[in-house]
């Protein structure tokens, strides 16, 4: 049986897009041939036995890192736990026999263009090779705001989730040990009309400010 280590690298933790798009992942596996494990870098923040994860993830058969893009790149708090599993990884190194872990990433950004994260997928395959692990591929999802308020109420099998749904598969049929063949990034977003996702996406983040669109102009202008 194969073991897999989710890594939940979004600082808003069980409330964000990454940990609904783990939960689904892990939802499609296969309990006969894996088992799966998950860990939250906001929690590992706040626990003293911080070395105990890292010895978690070194027995893995496969890391999945899932989190959002922040200024192209990673989470600072993502950052610092990678850091610091490397520095773990120096002071213990591991045995002759031991197992070497398969990486791969899930991010989620909030413009509607999966391949928006293409950057941060690189960094992640320069980190892998960094630490001595074997890089897979990734998945780069875009419109993650959207995904995150409809994970429930729109399936991922729906049309307008299909790319998604069908990136995961090719991941979740990988982490089986089912497919030995090369796999490049997967970049993906609900296929919706981009006019359509900005007119959502403003209406929403004007939500999440507590302002109208009318205060808003009304501020930036005077600040100029
Ligand atoms: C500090 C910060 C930086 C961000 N930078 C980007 C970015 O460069 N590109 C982008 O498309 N989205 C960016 N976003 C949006 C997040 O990637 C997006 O909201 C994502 O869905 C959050 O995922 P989560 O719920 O898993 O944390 C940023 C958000 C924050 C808070």
């Amino acid at each position: 049986m194969n073991k897999v280590c989710f890594i939940n690298g979004s600082p808003r933790g069980k409330n964000s897009a990454s940990k609904g798009l783990i939960d689904k992942v892990m939802e499609m596996l296969d309990v006969q041939k894996i088992q799966s494990h998950e860990l939250s870098v906001v929690e590992w923040n706040k626990k003293n036995a911080k070395e105990e994860d890292f010895e978690l993830m070194r027995t893995m058969d496969a890391i999945v890192f899932a989190f959002p893009l922040y200024v192209d790149a990673i989470p600072s708090s993502l950052l610092e736990f990678m850091y610091a599993f490397h520095e773990h990884l120096i002071k213990h190194p591991c045995p002759k026999d031991c197992k070497v872990p398969k990486v791969y990433s899930i991010i989620n950004n909030g413009f509607i263009e999966g391949k928006q994260n293409i950057n941060a997928l690189q960094i992640m395959a320069h980190y892998s090779a960094r630490i001595g692990f074997i890089w897979r591929f990734g998945i780069g999802i875009g419109a993650g705001e959207f995904i995150r308020e409809t994970m429930e109420v729109i399936p991922l099998s729906s049309k307008l989730k299909q790319g998604i749904y069908k990136g995961l598969t090719i991941l979740t049929t990988d982490l089986e040990g089912q497919s030995e063949k090369e796999q490049s990034n997967i970049m993906t977003n609900p296929s919706m009309p981009k006019f359509i996702f900005t007119a959502a996406a403003s209406r929403h983040w004007l939500k999440e400010a507590k302002i109208s669109r009318k205060a808003l102009s009304r501020r930036v202008w005077s600040e100029a």
